[in-house]
């Protein structure tokens, strides 16, 4: 797997509990055991139903747009770089991204394959880009003087893109917002806001899809009053799908700049190069290749990725961004179906290539192209044929005890990311490297 396993103190902070900590930085097994123990404000029948889209769609763009955005040094510098407040919130009288940025994001997002957005609402700033009657530090009132998740909304929608918002329930502005931790009175009132804002959230803008929670610091479940908040989030929004982070486990997993399956629903967000928002001197772009495969890893055990994109205080996405999605996009215009209709899949290993699959259909999704043969160890089932995808072209196989061969392939990679076979199987694919090593015979062996 080409994503790292980076556990930061952010990321430790954001996970939902020790149980996140733990699975993100031990050795990812086969298939890891379930995280989620189902919806705390639902059921797992209910869950079925709402996340079939959710499932099928398998791609997202997360967007971290804020006031950070205009500061270009990442989301976390208010913090980071101990900026006091009251310098910080000056960014509010300057930052008034172009009219309709969203669209840009939104056709990009579509264009690369992808089915739903998830944008910052309020990241641990503290700023609203939404409209709110709450706080008059939100974009409304402030330089930007309307409504940029109204904006966001709209431009998800008219491409076809289901909608999700993001919301931080950490606040780095709100005087509040650490206090409550000892502070019953400010605790009451702070809790009050957040449920207020979620509310309007909820309400204010029609069909939402997603709520998509982050870092819970300093208030425990009980603290936040989360059940009784997802409550109210399911009787505003009945067909929402609600991620882990308000500290109980309700829709999905959000394992978070690596890629790990969960038996239950999970989502792999990660960043393009190492920063959410805008870093301008962040030069560690992940290549087209990369994302490509990490993707592919993703439909292999049936989950989602929502990757990042930062766009700049004026709203446009950095080139880097959009030479990538676009490559991506190319990618999916071909393989798109291979994405969206994989199931679990149990075939895993390979230096070279990697693996979904649909029904006894087996794809091998090979990246780095090693010539005219490309060989699978351990398969378990018998080999009833073989052709590129998705040209069809015939391809001749040769099938042994341990080994399959598919052979007479072109000399160099048919195409420049990752490109595919597909294999029909006499039944559900299957992989047992481990029996090479034991059962490979010996005998004849002169040296
Ligand atoms: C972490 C970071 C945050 C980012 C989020 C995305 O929690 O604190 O900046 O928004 O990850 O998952």
């Amino acid at each position: 797997m080409s994503s790292k396993v980076n556990v930061t103190r952010r990321g430790l902070l954001s996970s939902f509990g020790a149980a996140a900590a733990i699975s993100s930085i031990s050795p990812a097994p086969l298939f890891a055991q379930p995280e989620n123990t189902g919806p705390a404000t639902s059921t797992v029948a209910d869950r079925d139903r709402r996340m079939k889209w959710w499932h099928e769609a398998r791609f997202g763009m997360f967007v971290h747009f804020g006031l950070y955005s205009v500061l270009g040094r990442h989301e976390w510098a208010m913090e980071e770089e101990g900026i006091p407040v009251a310098e910080y919130q000056q960014l509010a009288k300057v930052f008034n991204p172009k009219p309709h940025a969203a669209r840009a994001w939104a056709k990009l997002a579509k264009q690369a394959g992808m089915k739903y957005m998830v944008m910052t609402t309020k990241h641990h700033e503290g700023f609203c880009n939404f409209d709110t009657k709450l706080t008059n530090y939100c974009a409304p009132k402030q330089a930007a003087g309307r409504d940029l998740v109204a904006e966001y909304y709209e431009a998800a929608r008219s491409e076809g893109l289901n909608v999700g918002f993001y919301y931080s329930l950490m606040d780095w502005h709100h005087p509040d917002g650490a206090r409550c931790a000892d502070d019953e009175a400010a605790r009451r009132r702070f809790v009050d806001y957040t449920h207020g804002l979620v509310r309007e959230l909820c309400t204010n803008y029609g069909k939402l899809d997603i709520l998509w929670y982050d870092v819970a610091w300093p208030l425990s479940p009980e603290g936040w009053e989360s059940v009784k908040m997802n409550k109210m989030v399911r009787q505003l929004q009945p067909d929402i799908l609600i991620n882990n982070r308000a500290k109980i486990p309700e829709d999905f997993t959000t394992p978070e700049q690596h890629i790990q399956a969960f038996a239950e629903p999970w989502e792999s967000c990660m960043t393009m190069n190492d920063s959410w928002g805008y870093q301008a001197a962040d030069d560690d772009w992940k290549s087209p290749k990369t994302i490509t495969r990490n993707l592919v890893t993703c439909a292999r055990g049936y989950g989602n990725y929502l990757l990042n994109i930062g766009p700049k205080g004026d709203g446009s996405i950095p080139d880097e961004s959009v030479e990538v999605l676009t490559n991506v996009g190319r990618w999916m215009d071909k393989n798109a179906d291979l994405i969206h209709k994989a199931e679990l899949c149990k075939v895993r290993s390979s230096n070279f290539a990697n693996f979904t699959r649909t029904g006894n259909k087996l794809y091998v999704h090979v990246h780095f192209w090693p010539g005219q043969t490309v060989a699978v160890g351990g398969l378990t089932n018998r080999v009833l044929s073989a052709k590129l995808y998705p040209s069809g072209q015939p391809v001749q196989f040769h099938q042994e005890d341990f080994r399959v061969q598919f052979l007479g392939l072109p000399e160099t990679s048919p195409d420049p990311l990752v490109s595919v076979i597909e294999v029909e199987c006499d039944g559900e694919p299957n992989q047992d490297t481990l029996s090479i090593r034991k059962n490979r015979k010996r005998e004849g062996v002169g040296i």
